[in-house]
């Protein structure tokens, strides 16, 4: 079944049906100020951060209310509706609704009883308010008579848990005026009289307010039980019934802004208002307000300079293949998820709460790689903060704080950070992830000045990136196990995989066996000649090692327990088959093309299921050792056999890497939220986002998704399918062509800005190949190989590579 559509031109996906199986959300603003919005307008807002500039309260677990409600009245015959079909849920066979999530905004219209109504929700470009942008238009025949009204329901405490748990305090410290135009809420407005700079107890006055902007406000109320009533719920609030909000405030109750108006439209009219939201002093509110005075023009003309703007970074990298979900996932929505992630982490989303107030260390490093060849500036700034969160021994802080302070953090060898974060040791992965991270972004932008930038490592003490880069080596060297693989230390990537301190993990020796390929370029473009040498005996001696200790006849094993134990050996009654040590001996280069092979084989026979690769097999049950936390799930599900979204990239991008362009593209279709469009009712999850995880076989609901927006998978897929399959793979001197892809696609085309540069590519298949370079020509010249040198680029170039 489905609900919707992609309108790729608009880069909007158009939801027609509202009765969506789970809220289907966009993401508005920025970093300054955050909005999550559903197709039925419910969703939250925030200051900064999740946790602790909480603006607008939610009721998680798909019970979507409350949100940015806008009811319409009409006076004449008393029936009311809502702008988007929840909350007041009208009869779909009269209630049309359309939902468009764009890049940056949503716009929600409704026709119901001849009105056709818009409601556009966004963040201006750079502004730290939101605006929602109604405009409605009369469609009978004859004069209408309508109230407006605006509903938003602020928390009592910008912290989230205050707001939800101590009531007994949060309850009395909130309290709403009405100013004209707006109600402000004030928190602890009682402290108006103290100085700001002498706040009582780390609190001062902080003021939130919803406004209206082009029209009369007719009524208003600040207290949410006065504006629901006893015993109404959002769909019939006692003021929207009667058309008249009573005029009251709020003083020790939970505080709300609605703020309704009086119009009169006659037949054929539009009329456009704002209601304007936002965390600010009531003086500064007024000057929001003031500037949507005169709405319609002001609001069209920022939702173009957000389009425009969010099309500069999207444009850098545009496809045309024969697969519309594979096209409508890179151009737009897999890319816009890995901007998401990218600036909000793991922090707020319907599923996270916000609570996760700082970036974990591997995530945040990973999402960097899904943007960095659309907005390399924004990955560098990225980089080099978390190059600033790694300790001077080598480590990443497991959780960087949102107020990391360089060069004045704990690490997890002091008791403060432990107790602080709630990290109690170094994982054994962190800081290797910088590695491929940080050779995409120089290999994109050939920017190798940034190996001799000085930046400061988390606790004390500064040095080059190349510096830092041989630290995090010298780390895991510093931290062996017993058979001489990295120590297993907290975790690796698995969370739900302890293998104890002294366990050691496959996957974390495979990126460690990566991490020194990468180095080992860098050294050589240092000529740092004895470091490459040493690096080279390293490297090989270790790669001995894993050999004789991962590889299985047929697989690569998961590792070794603390007490000794190899996990994920055929022989083993459960978890005997894992997905990513395959995956991984491909891309760091450690597997023979034999064992890739083989392995990646046996991934396609023993985990492959029609939506994805589940993560292992069979799932732990009854044989879990101690530190095989995924029992904790229910088979099927996370890390516990369900299909992890984000391994599939890497099987993507492995079997792409091993040429196998027919997988890697089976695999890519898989688990594409596009490709399940019309199977919305299985997957659950929205048609253009990626989740955390697939429910896999061992689950009764086989399919269904889970944890939406912010997870890895964005930037693993979109890496699988951008270096992979469409085998953009630059390195320090140029750009290598290498696309891996189905048989049947035999011709498609790629538009990309490399360092400056346009790139027109056309990619011609006439003998249906899945990949190889039997020729390449660049502006009419060809060139020896699949390999462009940068110094051969002029500013616009068309380059034809035959399969
Ligand atoms: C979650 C975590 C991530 C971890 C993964 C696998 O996505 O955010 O850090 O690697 O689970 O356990």
């Amino acid at each position: 079944m489905k609900y919707g559509y992609f309108d790729n031109e608009n880069r909007e996906y158009v939801i027609t049906n509202p009765a969506t199986p789970a809220p289907w959300v966009n993401y508005l603003g920025s970093p300054e100020y955050g909005a999550i919005i559903s197709n039925n307008a419910g969703g939250y807002s925030f200051a900064k951060s999740g946790a602790n500039g909480r603006i607008l309260r939610y009721v998680f677990n798909n019970f979507d209310q409350p949100g940015r409600y806008i009811y319409i009245r009409d006076d004449r015959s008393s029936d009311f509706w809502s702008a988007s079909w929840q909350p007041v849920g009208k009869d779909l066979a009269q209630y049309k609704s359309e939902c468009r999530h764009g890049i940056g905004y949503t716009k929600i219209s409704a026709d119901y009883s001849d009105i056709h109504s818009e409601a556009l929700y966004y963040v201006p470009l750079g502004k730290s308010y939101e605006v929602w942008a109604l405009s409605v238009t009369n469609h009978s025949d004859h004069e209408r008579n309508l109230t407006l009204s605006g509903y938003a329901e602020f928390t009592n405490h910008s912290n989230y848990e205050q707001d939800q748990v101590n009531l007994q305090y949060s309850l009395f410290i909130s309290r709403t005026l009405f100013e004209g135009n707006r109600i402000t809420q004030q928190i602890h407005g009682n402290l108006d009289a103290i100085p700001e700079n002498e706040n009582v107890d780390e609190k001062n006055v902080t003021e939130r307010f919803f406004g209206l902007a082009g029209a009369e406000v007719s009524s208003y109320c600040g207290d949410k039980n006065e504006f629901l009533g006893s015993y109404h719920g959002y769909g019939n609030p006692e003021g929207i019934v009667c058309g008249d909000l009573g005029d009251k405030t709020s003083y020790n109750e939970n505080s709300c802004g609605a703020l309704s108006c009086k119009i009169t439209l006659k037949a054929g009219e539009t009329r456009t208002i704002a209601f304007l939201l936002g965390m600010k002093p009531s003086s500064e509110a007024a000057e929001v307000i003031r500037c949507y005075e005169n709405p319609a023009p002001t609001v069209a003309e920022e939702l173009e300079a957000l389009k425009a703007d969010w099309n500069s970074k999207l444009d850098n990298l545009k496809v045309s293949t024969p697969s519309p979900e594979f096209d409508t996932m890179i151009n737009t929505w897999n890319a816009y998820n890995c901007f998401m992630t990218f600036i909000w982490s793991r922090a707020a989303s319907f599923i996270y709460c916000g609570l996760r107030n700082g970036y974990g260390y591997r995530d945040t490093v990973q999402d960097i790689q899904g943007i960095i060849h659309l907005a390399p500036e924004m990955a560098l700034e990225k980089i080099r903060f978390m190059l600033s969160a790694q300790v001077n021994n080598g480590g990443g802080l497991p959780l960087v704080k949102f107020t990391h302070t360089p060069g004045k953090e704990d690490t997890p060898d002091d008791a403060s950070y432990v107790q602080e974060t709630g990290h109690p040791a170094y994982r054994a992965d962190d800081a290797l992830w910088l590695f491929p991270t940080v050779y995409k972004y120089i290999s994109e932008t050939g920017n190798t000045a940034f190996l001799d930038e000085v930046i400061p490592f988390a606790n004390k003490d500064e040095a080059t990136v190349y510096e830092h880069l041989k630290r995090a080596v010298a780390f895991s060297l510093n931290h062996l196990g017993p058979h001489g693989m990295p120590a297993g230390l907290y975790a690796d990537w698995n969370d739900c995989l302890r293998l104890g301190a002294n366990g050691e993990s496959s996957f974390v020796a495979l990126q460690f066996y990566y991490a020194m390929t990468i180095l080992k370029i860098f050294a050589e473009y240092k000529k740092d000649t004895e470091y490459v040498q040493y690096l080279e005996e390293t490297q090989k001696a270790f790669g001995e090692k894993v050999q004789e200790l991962c590889w299985d006849n047929d697989r690569f094993v998961r590792g070794y327990t603390e007490s000794g134990e190899r996990i994920g050996e055929a022989a083993a009654p459960e978890a005997n088959m894992w997905l990513n040590p395959q995956s991984w001996a491909v891309i760091s280069g450690l597997a023979s093309p034999e064992q890739g092979d083989a392995a990646l084989n046996n991934v396609y026979e023993r985990l492959n299921t029609k939506y994805g690769a589940i993560l292992m097999d069979p799932p732990y049950h009854a044989h879990a050792f101690d530190g095989a936390l995924a029992v904790i799930y229910n088979q099927g599900t996370k890390e516990n056999s369900g299909i992890f979204s984000q391994s599939q990239g890497w099987l993507i991008l492995a079997e792409a890497l091993r040429g196998h362009g027919e997988r890697a593209f089976t695999y890519f279709m898989e688990n594409s939220p596009a490709a399940q469009n019309d199977c919305a009712e299985i997957r659950r999850l929205e048609p253009y986002c990626y989740g955390q995880f697939t429910e896999g076989k061992a689950s009764k609901h086989f399919g269904r998704s889970h944890v939406h927006w912010l997870t890895g998978t964005a930037s693993t897929v979109m890496v699988g399918c951008v270096e992979g399959i469409l085998g953009l793979r630059p390195d320090l001197e140029g750009l290598r062509l290498s696309p891996s892809v189905p048989k049947s696609w035999k011709h498609f085309e790629i538009e990309k800005v490399f360092r400056g540069k346009q790139l027109h590519i056309s990619v011609e298949n006439p003998d249906e190949k899945e990949s190889g370079c039997c020729s390449l020509v660049l502006n009419g010249q060809k060139l020896a190989d699949n390999y462009i040198p940068e110094n051969l680029l002029q500013d616009k170039n068309e380059v034809i590579l035959t399969l």
